[in-house]
């Protein structure tokens, strides 16, 4: 029987999420600034990639296509000759895009974008970095209803996705516009300061069809990846 979840490969969290996400899920990776967000995001795709031949593909409204690689491959996540399973695409490739198709809305060429990369490389998981860009490019106009019909067009592809929310420094919201019920899962990154260090903490808020514990656990990086620890 084909798996039904997909894992996340971070260490300990897949055992608790009965092997991984999901699939067709739809997640919101929320943070603030410098969680580690789009690494994590990006680990997911990149182990699926390496260790399983899942194609994937990351969307970065916000880090350039280079600037993110080589962050990423900075990380030991090097990502060259992958290039058919990882596929990365920045503003600039959409707006080249964009300039072809000169009388169509950015949201369109964004969605004609990634529904042909869905039928040549059939990815596995779709990122978005981030939802919060994604909204003002878009020019949402009734942002509930344009969030409606967006996770609509989502489900449809039926591929699991990560959308990586950005929470403000001051407040607990994950989201402004109602994204954290819309979503099937919710993941939260949280940095926190005792008197001598900044650790960072994941829990899993929400996960439906999956049982799972709500606790926060440190999540620590490595070379050998992102671990949480359970114990
Ligand atoms: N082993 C490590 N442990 C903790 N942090 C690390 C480690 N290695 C690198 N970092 C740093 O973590 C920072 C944040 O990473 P990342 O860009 O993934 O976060 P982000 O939440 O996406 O940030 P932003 O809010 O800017 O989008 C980077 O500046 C990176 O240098
Ligand atoms: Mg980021």
């Amino acid at each position: 029987m084909p798996a039904t979840r997909l894992r996340t490969y971070i260490r300990g969290l897949d055992e608790q999420l009965q092997g991984g996400v999901p699939k067709s899920h739809i997640i919101l990776l929320a943070g603030k600034p410098g969680t580690m967000k789009s690494s994590v995001a990006f680990s997911m795709l990149y182990n699926n990639a390496k260790h399983e031949g899942n194609g994937g593909v990351y969307v970065t409204l916000e880090q350039s296509r280079e600037s993110l690689l080589e962050n990423m491959a900075g990380l030991g996540m090097d990502a060259k000759g992958m290039e058919s399973k990882v596929s990365v695409l920045d503003l600039g490739l959409i707006r080249k895009k964009l300039t072809q198709l000169a009388n169509k809305p950015w949201l369109e060429v964004f969605k004609m974008y990634i529904d042909n990369l869905d039928k040549t490389m059939d990815p596995s998981i779709l990122i978005i970095d981030s939802l919060p860009v994604l909204e003002v490019m878009a020019k949402f106009e009734d942002p509930r209803d344009d969030l409606f019909r967006l996770f609509e067009w989502l489900r449809e592809l039926e591929i699991t996705t990560i959308l990586i929310a950005e929470m403000e420094q001051d407040s607990d919201k994950f989201c402004e516009n109602g994204e954290d019920f819309l979503s099937d899962g919710i993941v939260h990154l949280d940095l926190r300061r005792d008197d001598r260090q900044v650790n960072l903490f994941l829990s899993v808020v929400k996960m439906r069809k999956t049982a799972h514990r709500r606790g926060y656990y440190p999540l620590i990086f490595d070379e050998g990846g992102f671990e949480v620890v359970t114990h």
